[in-house]
């Protein structure tokens, strides 16, 4: 039995999709915990790509059961149409391959419609540049209490009594903004509608997964986002709006955190970010734009073209020791193939001061110059690569470097978007 916590140690997007699914073969549950549908979660199997928002990659195996944790954000119209779309696959999605906490808050029609009216009207240089999912809005009527719960669909005079409250206040925050107000009962009906329909699928998640902990079952936590797009953690503005780090797989789901046993920390071999905020790594030249095409870097979720970067050791020493991560899952090796030399950042130095922790605020993050080494690159593909003898000594030497500059381990290193373009070192299942 290992209860196995997998997250990403950037700004996302670092290939979480396809290693879970690597892992999920391993694993009996998987849960969400955070985020919504702001996610994009790339995986293939068997040249054919699937892109998941909300439902946890797992549902692709039919024996796994997927849960989505109170810590998540769900907007119930993306999540049936996943839901569809995955039914019209071949893939059915039942109550007893997926379960939805009843805690999890909704994401409502007025939340996407402030995310998108409030990123507008924030002048250039202020934007956060969000995935206008309502994310935001979302998770800041919850801490305000003001807040729909999945179960509260269930009891609908006690939803109609929130939903009226709610409209009104933000009715007015919207006629601010000169955009269109939202009418209760259209509101209401549509929810009422996704109620029906969600209703069996809404269950105590806590409770499944501690009876699925003592039945000796494993369970794979998936992180969506990034360690620097942490709420608390990250470059704090240009984040989400969710704890996206390891301690939250247990905040976020009901699940005791004595019984984690492994936390997997996934590392692109170089790195990117989508959306505002500072990058200190960032590339504004031949090479950012030959790792953008060649990492086929565009945003699973907003088709944004991701900025791209050196590989950042600052950031990755920031998520092994937030994280607690035990082992590195280090992705896209293969997109650097064809650089004579590549560069690592190990420090950042600000008006003559070296830093080796991210700074506190995203203003010097902003500021900051990093300090480089260089590694040797190498000309050789790797896609074929299974085994770590099958890479050329000078990506195994940057794989060797990238362990020891963050004392954990590779468990996994991935050269290709699929399932099998994987060299799997140590199987965190196994090795708890
Ligand atoms: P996530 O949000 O962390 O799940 O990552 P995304 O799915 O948004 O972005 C990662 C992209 O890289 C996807 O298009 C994946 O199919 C792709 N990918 C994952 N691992 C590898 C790899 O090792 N090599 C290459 N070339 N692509 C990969
Ligand atoms: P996955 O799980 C990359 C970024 C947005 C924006 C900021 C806030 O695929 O790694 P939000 O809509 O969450 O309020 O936007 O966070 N962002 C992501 N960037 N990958 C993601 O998810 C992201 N989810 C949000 O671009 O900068
Ligand atoms: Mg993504």
């Amino acid at each position: 039995m290992a209860n196995v916590v997998i997250v990403g140690t950037q700004w996302g997007d670092e290939g979480k999709g396809k290693v879970v699914d690597l892992l999920t073969g391993y694993a009996d549950c998987i849960v969400r915990f955070q985020g919504g549908n702001n996610a994009g979660h790339t995986l293939v199997v068997e040249g054919k790509q699937y892109i998941f928002h909300l439902i946890p990659s797992g549902i692709l195996y039919e024996d796994k059961r997927c849960f989505i944790g109170n810590g998540v954000v769900v907007d119930p119209a993306v999540l049936l149409q996943e839901m569809d779309e995955l039914a019209a696959a071949g893939l059915p999605v039942t109550p007893e391959r997926l379960m939805l906490s009843r805690t999890a808050h909704c994401i409502m029609p007025y939340h996407k419609s402030l995310d998108k009216g409030s990123e507008a009207a924030l002048a250039k240089g202020k934007k956060i540049g969000t995935t206008g999912r309502g994310i935001g809005p979302c998770y800041g009527d919850k801490i305000l209490r003001k807040g729909i719960r999945l179960g509260d669909l269930l009891d609908p005079a006690f939803f109609r009594e929130r939903l009226v409250d709610n409209v009104a206040e933000k009715n007015k925050l919207l006629t601010e903004l000169g955009l269109p107000t939202h009418d209760v009962d259209a509101i209401y009906d549509e929810f009422q509608r996704y109620a029906e329909r969600l209703a069996p699928f809404l269950g105590n998640v806590s409770v499944a997964l501690d009876e699925a902990r003592k039945a000796g079952r494993h369970i794979l936590f998936e992180g969506a986002q990034g360690t620097q797009l942490d709420i608390d953690h990250g470059t704090y503005p240009f984040v989400t709006s969710s704890n996206t780090v390891a301690g939250n797989a247990c905040t976020g789901s009901g699940f005791g955190p004595s019984h984690i046993d492994c936390v997997i920390g996934i590392v692109k071999a170089y790195t990117t970010r989508v959306g505002e905020g500072p990058f200190p790594t960032e590339l504004f030249d031949e090479i950012g734009d030959r790792i953008q095409k060649k990492g086929g870097e565009f945003g699973a979720t907003t088709g944004r073209k991701r900025r791209c970067g050196w590989l950042d050791m600052v950031v990755v020493n920031e998520a092994v020791r937030l994280n607690g991560i035990n082992g590195l899952a280090i992705t896209k090796l293969d997109v650097l193939s064809g650089l004579d030399r590549l560069r690592i950042a190990t420090a950042y130095e600000h008006e003559g001061v070296t830093h080796t922790a991210m700074p506190w605020n995203a203003r010097m993050t902003g500021q900051v110059t990093p300090c480089y080494e260089e590694a040797e690159g190498w000309s050789e593909e790797l896609g074929e690569a299974r085994h770590f003898d099958d890479l050329p000594p000078k990506a195994k030497a940057y794989i060797r470097r990238l362990e020891e500059l963050a004392g954990a381990p590779a468990y996994v290193v991935s050269v290709g978007p699929d399932r099998e373009k994987t060299i799997l070192l140590r199987n965190p299942f196994e090795s708890a």
